[in-house]
C-alpha cells in the first residue's frame, strides 16, 4: 500500500531551509542506528494543503530520547526529554523547535479514558491517530527523504477534502476528537463523511462526551473558538447535540446560542477592520457569547468547570456583571448614550472583549451606538500630565492629585482639553497661578 509521491520539494518551498536540514540530519542519526524516523501530524497536512503551520512533530520507529541526544550533541541543540512519556523535545541556536516521540501503540482501558502506551511500528502509529488527513507520514532518511507514507488514504481525502475516522471506536476512544472534527471541517472547508458522522452521533447518543473533563472539553472547544470557521464549527456541534455537553443549559436554545456566535464573529471582523492591531482574544469573546445567557454565577461555575485560569475566569465574570450594569444604565436612561464621560466611565472598567461581546448581543440599537462609539472614540484615552507635573502647577501632594488625574481624563473624553497644554490651562485656571 501506499503512494509514491515526494513531497521533499514541496518541504523545501514551505519549511524554513534550517528546519529542511536538520530534518534531513534527524533521518540520517535515526538511519546510522538502524531506526526510521518520519515527519508526522498536521504539519504533513499542512504541507500538502499549502497551508502555513510550524509544529514539527517527528515518530521513531526506535528510541526518541537517545536520537535526540544525539543529535543534540552533535548539532548543539537543546534536548528536553520527558523519561516518563518517552518523548522530547529538541530546541535549536535559532528557536527551532522539534517534538520526537517513538512510536506507539495505545490501549483505551475504558472510553474517554487516557491511553495506556507501548512501542509499537509507525503503522500503528498512524493508526491510533484521530483521522485519515492527520494519519499521513514523511520519511526523513536520506534515500528516502520525503517519501509519502501513506497507509490509509489520507492524501485522497486531503484532495477530496473528507475528515474521516481511522477506525469504528476512534470517538469512543477520544470523544475529543469530535469538537476536532467540527474544528478541521469547518477550518478547512472539507465535510465529515458519512460513516464518521454516524458514528459521532452513536457516540453522542451513548453520551460518550459527557465523560470528559471539562479540561479536555475546553481545550478542543478554545481551538475551535480560535479557528477559522468558528460559527460553522458552532453550528456543527449544534447539529450534532454536542453543545449540551459545553453547558446543559445550551440544549434548549442551541440556535440562539449560534447567532451569538455569529454575531460575535461578525462584531470581531468589524473591529479587525477597524484597527490593526491589539486584537481581542477571540476565544474569550465568542464563549461569553456562546455562555451569555447563563447569570453571572453559573457562567463562573462553567469556567471553573473548564480550568480556565482563575485570574480570566474572575475577570469574565466579573466583566459580564458590568457589561449588564452598562447596558441597564444606557435602557433606563441613567447613562446616556451621547453623554462620552458616563460610557467611558463604564466600558473602561471592561475587558474589550466582553465590550465586544455585548455589543454583539445587545437588542437595543442605543446600547451598540455608544459601544460602536467608545471603541472608534474614547477608548484608552488617557490624560498627558503626570502627578509630579500637576504637583509643579500647584496642585496639593495628596488626594488632589488623584482627583486632577481622573478630572483630566474626563475633560479629555469630552473634548474640553486635547493636548498636554490645554490641561494646564485648566489646571492653572482651576488652581490659580503658581506661587514661586
Ligand atoms: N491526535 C489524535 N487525537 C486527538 C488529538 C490529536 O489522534 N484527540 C493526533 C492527530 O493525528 C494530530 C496529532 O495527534 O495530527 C497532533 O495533534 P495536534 O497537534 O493537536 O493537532 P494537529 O493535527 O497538529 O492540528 P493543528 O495543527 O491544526 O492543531
Amino acid at each position: 500500500a501506499g503512494s509514491r509521491r515526494n513531497l521533499s520539494g514541496r518541504m523545501r518551498e514551505m519549511l524554513p531551509r534550517d528546519a529542511v536540514t536538520a530534518l534531513e540530519r534527524l533521518g540520517g542519526l535515526a538511519a546510522e542506528a538502524g531506526e526510521r524516523a518520519f515527519l508526522v501530524g498536521g504539519l504533513v497536512r499542512d504541507i500538502i494543503l499549502h497551508r502555513r503551520n510550524t509544529d514539527v512533530d517527528v515518530v521513531v520507529e526506535g528510541a526518541a530520547i537517545d536520537l535526540g541526544n544525539r543529535f543534540a550533541r552533535e548539532y548543539g541543540w537543546h534536548l528536553h526529554a520527558h523519561q516518563r512519556f518517552g518523548t522530547a523535545v529538541l530546541l535549536g541556536p535559532e528557536g527551532e523547535r522539534i517534538d520526537l516521540a517513538t512510536s506507539r501503540i495505545e490501549h483505551y482501558p475504558y472510553p474517554a479514558a487516557l491511553p495506556e502506551v507501548e512501542a509499537g511500528s509507525i503503522k500503528a502509529d498512524l493508526f491510533r491517530r484521530d483521522f485519515t488527513i492527520n494519519a499521513l507520514a514523511v520519511e526523513l532518511d536520506g534515500t528516502r527523504f520525503g517519501r509519502l507514507l501513506d497507509l490509509f488514504g489520507g492524501l485522497q481525502d486531503i484532495r477530496q477534502g473528507t475528515i474521516r475516522v481511522l477506525h469504528s471506536l476512534s470517538f469512543v476512544e477520544d470523544p475529543t476528537r469530535i469538537l476536532r472534527a467540527a474544528r478541521f471541517e469547518a477550518e478547512l472547508a472539507f465535510q465529515i463523511d458519512a460513516q464518521s458522522l454516524r458514528l459521532i452521533r452513536n457516540a453522542v447518543d451513548l453520551e460518550l462526551p459527557a465523560r470528559l473533563s471539562g479540561h479536555r472539553l475546553f481545550r478542543e472547544l478554545r481551538y475551535l473558538l480560535e479557528a477559522g470557521g468558528a460559527v460553522e464549527g458552532v453550528r456543527r456541534l449544534a447539529g450534532l447535540g454536542m453543545l449540551r455537553f459545553v453547558h446543559p443549559a445550551l440544549e434548549a436554545e442551541r440556535d440562539g446560542a449560534v447567532e451569538r456566535v455569529e454575531a460575535g464573529r461578525d462584531v470581531l471582523d468589524w473591529y479587525r477592520l477597524l484597527f490593526r492591531e491589539e486584537a481581542p482574544v477571540r476565544w474569550k469573546v465568542l464563549l461569553t457569547l456562546l455562555l451569555w445567557k447563563l447569570p453571572p454565577e453559573e457562567l463562573g461555575d462553567a469556567l471553573t468547570g473548564f480550568e480556565v485560569r482563575s485570574r480570566d475566569a474572575h475577570r469574565i465574570t466579573g466583566d459580564r456583571r458590568r457589561a449588564d450594569r452598562f447596558e441597564q444604565a444606557v435602557i433606563g436612561g441613567a447613562v446616556r448614550g451621547e453623554d462620552p464621560a458616563g460610557v467611558f466611565e463604564h466600558l473602561e472598567r471592561i475587558s474589550l472583549e466582553i465590550v465586544l461581546a455585548l455589543m454583539a448581543v445587545t437588542g437595543h440599537a442605543g446600547v451598540r451606538e455608544a459601544i460602536s462609539h467608545y471603541i472608534q472614540h474614547l477608548r484608552g484615552i488617557r490624560g498627558a500630565l503626570s502627578g509630579s507635573d500637576l504637583i509643579e502647577l500647584g496642585v496639593p501632594q495628596g488626594p488632589e492629585v488623584g482627583r486632577w488625574l481622573e478630572r483630566l481624563v474626563r475633560a479629555r473624553v469630552r473634548g474640553e482639553v486635547n493636548s498636554a497644554e490645554e490641561e494646564r490651562e485648566l489646571v492653572v485656571r482651576t488652581e490659580g497661578p503658581v506661587n514661586e
